[in-house]
């Protein structure tokens, strides 16, 4: 029998990450005693602060974990939202999720239906146009390019014809780390509100800027879902929690939605997630290690012949052009992998077209390996030969 595969099923076929890869083979060259730099994942280094980590622990040894949620930290992100940006948000606004990639799926699924087209920058977060494939609803890539400053923008947005159901926006931005002007954000609600387009808010690396701080984009659109995480800024990836804030006509839809496809967060990870929002001098501690990297690596990409990359207003990421090196960059980041023991990804995690001349270094790991990893660098970039790479067309 002939094995036709269903239109939907193309739309369905999510793509592999291929920094995973890369991470596979750091680990084997580790076991094999190579001195491995991680700076492939987007995760800090660093622990939990150390405040959260006791009531972990209190919460292990005198505490049953059932399914729950944390009345009291949905109140503390409330008050978050009035501090931070100014804007009021009732605790009920908030749900609870086993991180940002849950916040995702319960967002999309309570904005649109099978088919929906989504708007989404390339380069951008692979997981974006996965997701969207995963639950039958369509990427909509835009490309961003250093005109637009690696983002989205209401000018493109404006332009698309006919116009997306919906778009996710990401500012601080992975891989790129650019931060979207305030303007700019009111541009683009102006065009959304304009042209019925929803609005998906990823403000996962909130809290880390070297610029000017992120605005929310709650600030502009009290209709826009906004998702969030304690994996970056409050070093808790493994911990797996994070937030959706609905409006409030969508309160029932999400909450229906978290309680059938993930019930509730883990509660150790809530009761140390409402500690931590308490330990801003140590989480402060650690943006200033992230601002020090940074600040190394910038320094050095001179030197590393790496002259074009994307504005790392924020997050811990470098994105950087690589085209007069290599038109394959999952196979330069292997190499560089294998000769130097640096882990970076390949920008065709990104930008499945224009991500083969790129890749992202990610800076959130120990000022030491980032020193490490900067000396080891500079001469292996030196030593590349530099082929006449034909230049994309278009
Ligand atoms: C832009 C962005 N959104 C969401 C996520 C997923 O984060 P979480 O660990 O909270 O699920 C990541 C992870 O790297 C990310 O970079």
């Amino acid at each position: 029998m002939k094995n036709v595969p269903a239109p939907r099923d193309a739309v369905a076929a999510v793509d592999p990450f291929h920094a995973i890869a890369l991470s596979r083979i750091a680990g084997d060259l580790a076991a094999a005693g190579v001195d491995v730099i991680h700076m492939e994942f987007g995760q800090p280094s660093t622990s939990a602060p150390l405040r959260a980590i006791a009531e972990a622990h209190q919460v292990l040894d005198s505490k049953a974990m059932g399914y729950w949620e944390s009345n009291a930290l949905k109140a503390r992100i409330a008050r978050h939202y009035a501090d931070a940006y100014g804007v009021a948000v009732d605790p009920e606004q908030v749900i609870l999720t086993c991180g940002a990639s849950p916040a995702l799926v319960l967002a999309l699924s309570c904005l649109f239906t099978p088919g929906a087209r989504v708007a989404v920058a390339r380069p951008g977060y692979v997981a974006y146009r996965n997701t969207l494939k995963a639950l039958y609803l369509e990427p909509v890539e835009l490309d961003c390019g250093p005109e637009e400053r690696f983002g989205l923008t209401a000018a493109a947005l404006a332009k698309l014809d006919p116009a997306p159901d919906g778009v996710i926006l990401a500012s601080p931005a992975n891989p790129t780390g650019t931060i979207i002007p305030r303007d700019e954000l009111a541009q683009i609600v102006r065009v959304c509100r304009e042209r019925g387009i929803r609005i998906v808010s990823d403000e996962i690396y909130h809290g880390l800027s070297y610029v000017e701080p992120a605005a929310s984009m709650l600030e502009f659109e009290g209709d826009a879902f906004i998702v969030n995480s304690f994996s970056k800024y409050f070093s808790m990836p493994g911990w797996r929690l994070g937030w959706l804030l609905v409006p409030p006509a969508s309160i029932v839809a999400a909450r229906a939605r978290m309680g059938n496809l993930f019930l509730t967060a883990p509660v150790i990870a809530q009761r140390a997630g409402l500690v931590a929002f308490d330990c801003d001098d140590v989480l402060q501690a650690y943006l200033d290690t992230y601002a020090c990297n940074r600040q190394l690596m910038l320094d050095a990409l001179p030197a590393m012949g790496l002259a074009t990359i994307a504005p790392p207003d924020g997050a811990f990421y470098i994105y950087a052009d690589i085209g007069h090196l290599t038109e394959d960059s999952l196979a330069f980041c292997e190499r560089l992998l294998r000769e130097t023991g640096i882990a970076t990804a390949p920008g065709v995690d990104f930008d499945p077209i224009g991500g083969s001349r790129f890749m992202r270094f990610s800076f959130a790991v120990s000022t030491a390996e980032v020193e490490r990893a900067i000396e080891r660098m500079i001469p292996w970039f030196a030593a590349q030969p530099h082929p006449a790479v034909p230049a994309p067309a278009g």
